[in-house]
């Protein structure tokens, strides 16, 4: 870290907070450059305690929903005295968890929590009264919270009863942890994510349905992060008949991560959350021997049609699944109303793996937030392989769906990119 460029006079090499920093001082103002200097190296300090409590908040991944994932840290002296975050929803907040880990009084200490504290009584009492009781000397918050019951009053709280309140601290990295929170609490519906693997010409699949493998072991790797990450995976029937997946996540808790928790040393939840899976069959065609059908008592499984078959629907329920009847107008699952029902029942994400019909359908309802398309180094041509978003398309660039890029990644010899819409 070192002080503008303005600076003039000899170098000084002084050793503090475990790094060298280079000082510059000119005559009849060293006071000011030093303390700049110190003041800086005391920001890239706090800024390692608010990463300590974005790491932390990871470790409630896909159990937290469809409350936020929230760390705290709280710092007394240079030293790290309590870490919390939220487990699971229905558990203690993040900054409760780390009051009941504390190794020494919190009083005259620093907080940094990823989310604002809240202020009102929901499963638990507001965290906002913990912070005061342990006589917090100062708060640093990360994201705002949109919940009404919440925004801006956490804050003013803590204001009132005289603790000092930096709001917007690292904002924009502890905002990543939880747009789909963001969304559900502001809209009811869930946050959906269009999740597709490509070739580098744009194909999901050759045109015989063969899609195994387009992409390597890093990039799987990192969708089964994202399946544990969201609270539903949803997929076409066509999926389920091509390739009979399992759609579960499978992932090695002792491994680092990479992908979207690279350059955080996270500790995932053992065993990692496993997302409820829905399968969109408007006819029930789904096959009582595929692996959905046979697994549906170890994991949620939601078969949603357009009619029911009777008998079909009783043989899905006792092998485990939940028959929900959807009907849209053109004889297909109403998706419109899959989102009221997922919403309703608090479930506040949903990653669509396809194939590229229901991800048309997805895009025509306008429920899709966000894009993550993988791309593998192969190439597959012919105008009848499949492709992410079938259907007939836009018939203009003015109409199409508009994607803001919000991250590029490197993984192994594939690409990540995440798009919001
Ligand atoms: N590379 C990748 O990332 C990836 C991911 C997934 C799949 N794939 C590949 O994609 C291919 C399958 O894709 P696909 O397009 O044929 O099938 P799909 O999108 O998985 O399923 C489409 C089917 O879902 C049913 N459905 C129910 N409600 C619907 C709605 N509202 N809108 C649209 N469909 C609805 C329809 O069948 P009913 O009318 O019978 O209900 C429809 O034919 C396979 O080859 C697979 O390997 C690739």
């Amino acid at each position: 870290m070192y002080p503008p460029r303005c600076f003039s006079g000899r170098f000084l090499y002084h050793r503090f907070a475990r790094q060298f920093l280079k000082i510059r001082i000119s005559p009849g103002d060293a006071h000011l450059r030093i303390d700049y200097t110190l003041r800086m190296d005391d920001m890239e300090e706090k800024q390692k305690y608010m990463r300590r409590a974005i790491e932390l908040a990871w470790g409630g991944m896909g159990y937290a929903s469809p409350n936020p994932m929230v760390g705290a840290v709280i710092v007394k002296g240079g030293r790290i005295i309590g870490e919390g975050f939220h487990r699971r929803c229905g558990e203690l907040h993040a900054e409760r968890d780390a009051f009941a880990h504390l190794t020494e009084d919190a009083a005259g200490a620093e907080m940094y929590v990823t989310l604002e504290p809240c202020c009102h009584y929901g499963k638990q009492p507001p965290c906002t009264l913990a912070v005061v009781e342990h006589g917090i000397r100062k708060v640093y918050i990360g994201s705002r919270d949109p919940n009404p019951l919440v925004s801006g009053k956490g804050a003013a709280f803590l204001r009132e009863n005289g603790i000092e309140v930096i709001e917007d601290f690292l904002r924009e990295e502890c905002d990543r942890l939880n747009p789909e929170f963001f969304h559900f609490i502001s809209t009811g519906k869930p946050y959906v994510v269009m999740k597709y693997a490509m070739t580098a010409d744009g194909k999901i699949a050759t045109k015989t349905g063969d899609s195994k493998w387009i992409t390597g072991e890093a990039a799987r790797k990192n969708v089964h992060m994202e399946r544990s990450r969201y609270a539903a995976i949803l997929a076409g029937i066509g999926t389920v008949l091509a390739d009979d997946p399992m759609l579960n996540a499978r992932i090695d808790t002792e491994e680092t991560h990479g992908g979207f928790l690279e350059g955080y040393d996270v500790t995932l939840p053992d065993p990692v959350h496993q997302p409820v899976r829905v399968i969109a069959d408007a006819h029930l065609r789904i096959p009582m021997e595929s692996n959905v059908v046979k697994s549906a008592r170890e994991y949620r499984t939601i078969i949603v049609c357009a009619e029911a078959e009777e008998e079909k629907k009783r043989q899905l329920t006792e092998a485990g699944a939940e028959v929900l009847v959807l009907p849209g107008e053109d004889g297909e699952v109403s998706l419109t109303k899959l989102m009221e029902y997922l919403g309703e029942n608090r479930i506040a994400s949903v990653y669509i793996e396809g194939g590229g019909t229901i991800h048309e359908a997805a895009v025509r309802a306008g429920i899709v937030n966000r894009v993550s398309a993988y791309i593998g180094p192969k190439v597959f041509g012919g105008r009848d392989a499949k492709t992410p978003v079938e259907g007939s398309g836009f018939a203009r660039v003015a109409n199409s769906m508009q994607l803001r890029l919000t991250g590029l990644h490197r993984l192994g010899e594939d690409v990540w990119l995440e798009y919001e819409a």
